[in-house]
């Protein structure tokens, strides 16, 4: 297969859809990739490592665009990209369509093949190609909370990990899924006297077994919330409602039990976070006050760590992109159901539930689809 992987042009974009390791692994199995020029410096990959891995620099986004049967991104595809996209070329990237009824009619009427990074799913509902991410915004978290806990940034002034003879910080984190653990590890190996609260009992089970003694859990609840915002230096919001808004944990009334230059990082804000006074901020502005309480509210936390977030998710995607590539798309998604439900929109249709209740479309039968796509082929 032809594979094309464009420099992402997304304002402050700075992630690569495959490095130079995952050139070579495609050309192991015989592939042909194309790389554009400098698609990889923002992660730290130059233009030489991809052409030593095996791949074929070309020049402008159009040329990827044009030669590639498959390309492979890291976000969705912009306004300026959508005219670039040809009938039947497989996309595999994130798209996040349910946010963009101009994205989703825009690629049903280019015709191509939608495999989106965000649905494919494991037998357990796990999302693989998530995970990494939240791994990168967990760990993140206390990098952050530490960084504005400090005076000068408006904090409380006061070292996560305390020194012998003082007291460490008290971190809480709110929801103990991928991006909690992360977080919990991170601030205990700093010596932090960190609260992981979880509304699963058998998640608080789980990490009370694997965590070290500084971590205790607490069942989550509003009464729990409202005792441990009174005491908490830097405080993680990091619960997941699949599928829904995330829940306001933490009410604008409990930033009056804070202590002044408490820090809150609120991870969940790209689902509209569980701090109610947190709005969305960006790396260039990642912080601002509120009743003397510090509030981080970066929606994407990775973007700050192109090399480790682009070497994570390649990390996840590759394997997936090596079936596609090695099966075709139709073959891939029928011997693969975590890949099956990866699929968006195909062909003009939409065949994830989840985008044609977002705007009311209608529906096609991916299943159905992936069959019909299989007799075409016998007939040919
Ligand atoms: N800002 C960023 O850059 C960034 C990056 C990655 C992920 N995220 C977001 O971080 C959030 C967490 O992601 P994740 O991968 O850890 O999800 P996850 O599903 O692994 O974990 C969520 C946890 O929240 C718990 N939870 C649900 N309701 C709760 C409640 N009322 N109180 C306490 N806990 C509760 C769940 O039981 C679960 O353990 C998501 O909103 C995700 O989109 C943000």
């Amino acid at each position: 297969m032809v594979i094309g992987v464009p420099k992402e042009i997304k304002n402050n974009e700075n992630r690569v859809a495959l490095t130079p390791a995952g050139v070579a692994e495609f050309r192991r199995f015989g592939h042909t990739v194309y790389v554009q020029v400098n698609a990889g410096l923002e992660s730290g990959f130059e233009d030489e490592e991809y052409i030593d891995a095996g791949a074929v620099m070309l020049p402008t986004i159009e040329d990827i665009y044009g030669i590639a049967e498959m390309i492979m991104k890291v976000k969705e595809p912009i306004a300026s990209e959508y005219e670039l996209i040809k009938e039947d070329q497989l996309l595999f990237t994130y798209f996040h369509f349910a946010s963009s009824e101009a994205l989703t009619h825009a690629m049903i009427d280019r015709k191509a093949v939608c495999l989106a990074y965000e649905t494919v799913e494991k037998a357990d509902r796990s999302l693989p190609l998530l995970i990494p991410m939240s791994e990168v915004a967990g760990r993140m978290a206390i990098q952050e909370g530490a960084k504005y806990l400090e005076k000068p940034q408006k904090g409380r002034g006061i070292l996560l990990g305390g020194v012998p003879g003082v007291k460490p910080a008290n971190v809480l984190i709110l929801g103990g899924g991928i991006v909690g653990t992360q977080a919990a590890k991170m601030a205990a190996g700093l010596g932090a006297h960190v609260t992981i609260m979880d509304i699963s009992l058998n998640r608080l089970r789980y990490l009370s077994d694997i965590m070290p003694p500084n971590v205790d859990t607490i069942m989550s609840n509003e009464y729990a919330i409202r005792e441990a915002v009174k005491t908490s230096d830097l405080i993680v919001g990091a619960v997941l409602i699949p599928g829904a808004k995330a829940p306001h944990l933490i009410t604008r009334d409990m930033l009056a039990l804070m202590r002044e230059g408490t820090v809150l990082v609120d991870v969940a804000v790209d689902q509209g976070g569980c701090i109610e006074t947190c709005t969305p901020t960006t790396h260039e502005n990642p912080t601002y006050i509120i009743d003397d309480v510090v509030h981080y509210c970066v929606a994407n936390m990775p973007g700050a760590v192109p090399y480790t977030s682009t070497v994570a998710l390649t990390n996840a995607t590759l394997s997936y992109a090596l079936q596609l590539a090695n099966k075709g798309w139709q073959k891939a998604c029928r011997e693969n159901d975590e890949l099956k439900r990866g699929l968006n929109v195909v062909n003009g249709k939409i065949v994830y539930k989840g985008v044609a209740d977002a705007f009311g479309l209608p529906l096609d039968d991916v299943t159905e689809l992936l069959q019909r796509e299989e007799e075409e082929e016998v007939n040919f």
